[in-house]
């Protein structure tokens, strides 16, 4: 499917090759139906926008089956209870709260269900089990238009509508930000958080490129989308998360003050992130990176190291199929999540192990694939002596 904002064409400037689904963990009995496609990048002009060129059918990728858990990282628990809290200012008593791509509830329990009345939108079957068991309100099915039509209580009476990690997953937007536009009420707020454009040029963190990540966002391109719908982007915050995100908030086209959104955009013109010289840039950049890893990897190879990954993330599935780095390198990759235990990495086969057997088997050295969780990761296996690396600085 072509990922479509507007109807411009766009020309894609990088191709990373053939790629799995980066959440298709597989069963040794499924390798040789595994699907892939060619995953390019292009960056729209119009837009500011960096954004894949094709994408799979967002049910190949949220179904039955999804296998991420928000809730699977303390440090994120501890960072969504914090936005909770700052998310609240913009709601009062009775107010309707909706969050897009509730995932396990980590996000909503922070809410009172006796204050507020809360909804979560969750489109794969067994993460929405989880929260509607959590007891948060939640409806298995995408958020769209055709899915909030008979919710009549909701539309033009929503005082808040969060997402994080989300937004970057929908390839129609357009039906998307309607659907926001639809329900919000007339001094609502929309807030959401995605990987940042800029943190991901300045780490060459290009693993944030996924199938499921169409778009990869800075304030610019944010508040260029939202334009067209009347919606104005009134603040971004930088965040820590996921190596660099942005929250945005936005409301309806009032007389809101932006004199930090236009600080942060005259910064991005400034370094001059939003332009196809950034993104040639980066391309020359993803493919030092490259090199990098295979030489580094080769090395200790060559020296009899042995290595694990650590953390089978949706990203690690970029950087394995990009550089092409298989199980004659990485013995086993271990994960909390048992979901992908006993599986098989997309594309390159290395085996998802759990962590009872990472501690029975410990290599000489670790890729860290959740660089991005660093801090938690190093802090709980301060047992492990060995080598921690990344094609990230950590
Ligand atoms: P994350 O970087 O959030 O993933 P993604 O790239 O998929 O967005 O990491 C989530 C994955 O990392 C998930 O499979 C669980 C795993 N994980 C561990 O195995 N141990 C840990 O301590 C943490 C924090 C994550």
């Amino acid at each position: 499917m072509k990922c479509k904002i507007t109807n411009k064409p766009m020309q894609p400037f990088m191709s990373f090759g053939k790629m799995p689904i980066a959440n298709g963990f597989i069963e040794k009995k499924n390798f040789s139906g595994e699907f892939f496609f060619n995953m390019e990048v292009g960056f729209n002009d119009e837009l500011s926008l960096f954004q894949l060129n094709d994408h799979p059918k967002p049910e190949k990728m949220f179904n039955q089956n999804y296998p991420f858990f928000t809730g699977s990282s303390e440090y994120m628990k501890t960072h969504f209870k914090k936005y909770a809290d700052f998310a609240k200012k913009y709601i009062k008593t009775n107010s309707k709260v909706i969050e897009i791509g509730s995932n396990d509830g980590t996000f909503l329990k922070n809410f009172d269900v006796k204050s507020h009345k809360i909804l979560g939108f969750e489109p794969s079957k067994n993460v929405a089990g989880v929260s509607i068991k959590n007891g948060i309100p939640t409806l298995n099915c995408f958020f769209n238009k055709e899915n909030v039509a008979n919710l009549k209580e909701y539309l033009g009476q929503t005082d808040l509508i969060c997402a994080s990690n989300v937004i970057c997953h929908v390839p129609d937007l357009n039906n998307l930000i309607e659907t926001v536009s639809l329900l919000l009420s007339s001094d609502g707020t929309f807030i959401f958080e995605e990987p940042y454009l800029g943190s991901m040029f300045e780490k060459v963190s290009y693993d944030q490129i996924y199938d499921e990540h169409i778009f990869m966002f800075s304030a610019s391109s944010v508040s260029k989308i939202f334009k067209r719908f009347d919606l104005k982007l009134i603040d971004a915050i930088p965040q820590d998360t996921h190596g660099g995100s942005m929250r945005y908030i936005i409301k309806r086209n009032t007389n809101n003050s932006d004199q930090n959104i236009k600080k942060i955009i005259s910064f991005e013109e400034k370094g001059k992130i939003n332009s196809l010289e950034s993104c040639l840039n980066f391309k020359k950049n993803c493919e030092i990176s490259k090199e990098k890893i295979l030489k580094k990897i080769r090395s200790l190879k060559n020296n009899g190291k042995t290595i694990c990954g650590y953390a089978a993330t949706s990203k690690s599935t970029t950087v394995l199929n990009y550089c092409n780095i298989n199980s004659n390198y990485i013995d086993f990759i271990c994960d909390t999540t048992k979901e992908k235990i006993g599986k098989f990495s997309p594309g390159m086969h290395i085996p998802i192990k759990d962590m009872e057997y990472f501690h029975r088997n410990t290599t000489d050295c670790i890729y860290l694939f959740a660089w991005n969780h660093k801090n938690e990761i190093l802090n709980k296996e301060k047992e492990f002596k060995g080598e921690w690396f990344s094609h990230v600085e950590l």
